[in-house]
């Protein structure tokens, strides 16, 4: 098992990575705050894994609430669901809250945690890769709103990460890519080195090879804990982390939330991100070759779907990097290094969403 540490003072917490750690009681026990416990998971993933976790927790009084699954149920109405089975179950502010899910059982774990008594204890045990690599670590909670994705949430840091490696053999191969599409984020953001290394083992990671898996999920969470430790609250450099997030949540808003998975919407979006940054001289056309077959060769989409590009603009202007009205982006000075930036020509943006377009 490798241990990794997202380094916040007191609030530090540790990432725990490996195969069967789900059924690793000694593991899970110091985190639990006293008793109580409520997984908060969906209908795909608790019969797959639910039974494992509750033998885990046996001995502690143990519930679940169990959401529909799909980013279309990522909203404040399903959160209360949440709410309703922790006061019908009488827990108290002891209650440790476990996330056992992908992101989105996380990141509304996550904010039910943050806001339940004004907060409790929280684990992440994700069980996709995109979750594992991403949205696990770091404390940003939020559900959806129809305007605009991710709008209403909170940071609040779980108090350790699980991330069980066994569990991604039952993960579809099209949920696999969108994960990947985050892994390659942090390549392209801050880490050439590990750049190289997935140009080198794509292959090994679309097959699932455990080595390469595992080693692709300890140097994506390790990018990630360093930027956090630097920025938990994404005054700077945290908002690097958003590569290709700006275009790719105007995909999910557009299409509606399910349509497009989170991971292909960052795909699409950081090759848009990339050409755009060719446009403004910064990188080369061979750089977004670069991208665009690092993407291919992971099965993601290069090309996002059409939309009008004035609606694209639109959906684009609801988004937190926004400062006094000027969209923010995040773009590629070189392959390994980004900066967050609203100095782009609005006439090469518009280029690059006509051009960018199945
Ligand atoms: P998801 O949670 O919808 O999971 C994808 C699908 O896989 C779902 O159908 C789920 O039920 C299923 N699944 C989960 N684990 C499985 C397993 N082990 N075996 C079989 N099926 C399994 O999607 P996701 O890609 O994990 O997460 C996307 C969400 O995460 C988005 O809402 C996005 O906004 C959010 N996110 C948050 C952060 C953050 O920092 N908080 C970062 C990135 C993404
Ligand atoms: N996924 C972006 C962040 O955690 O900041």
């Amino acid at each position: 098992m490798i241990t990794l540490d997202v380094a916040l003072g007191d609030r530090s917490y540790p990432i725990f990575i490996g195969e069967n750690l789900l059924e690793k009681k000694e593991l899970i026990q110091p985190y639990l705050a006293g008793s109580e416990v409520m997984v908060v998971s969906n209908e795909t993933v608790a019969p797959l894994y639910l039974d494992a976790l509750m033998t885990t927790l046996e001995g502690r009084r143990a519930e679940a609430v169990i959401l529909p699954d799909g980013e279309q149920y990522k909203t404040l109405e399903h959160l209360n669901t949440v709410f309703t089975a922790l006061l019908e179950k009488r827990f108290s502010r002891q209650v440790t809250i476990i996330a056992l899910g992908g992101g989105v059982v996380g990141d509304m774990a996550g904010f039910a945690a943050a806001c339940y008594q004004r907060g409790v204890p929280f684990i992440q045990i994700p069980t996709t890769l995109l979750a594992q690599v991403d949205s696990s670590v770091g404390g940003k909670t939020a559900v959806n709103h129809p305007f605009g994705k991710n709008m209403i949430g909170a940071f609040y840091q779980p108090g350790c990460v699980i991330a069980d490696t066994s569990v991604l053999n039952t993960l579809d191969d099209r949920q696999l890519s969108a994960g990947i599409a985050e892994v390659i984020k942090y390549g392209l953001i801050r880490d050439k080195v590990f750049l190289v290394w997935l140009e080198q083992n794509m292959e090994a990671l679309v097959a699932r090879d455990t080595d390469a898996l595992i080693y692709a999920i300890e140097q994506s969470c390790r990018n990630k804990a360093e930027v956090v430790a630097a920025d938990e609250l994404e005054h700077g450099q945290r908002a690097l982390l958003n590569l290709g997030h700006t275009f790719g949540h105007a995909i999910e808003t557009g299409m509606g939330y399910g349509a497009w998975l989170h991971g292909e919407a960052v795909a699409a979006g950081m090759y848009m991100a990339a050409d755009l940054s060719c446009r403004l001289g910064w990188i080369s056309q061979t750089d977004v070759a670069h991208v665009e077959d690092l993407l291919t060769r992971a099965n993601l989409p290069v090309k996002g779907p059409a939309i009008d590009p004035e609606k694209m603009k639109q959906l684009m202007a609801v988004d937190k990097k926004v400062q006094d009205g000027r969209i923010r982006l995040v773009l590629l000075k070189s392959l390994g290094d980004a900066v967050v930036t609203d100095h782009f020509d609005a006439a090469l943006l518009d280029q690059t969403l006509a051009q960018c377009q199945a």
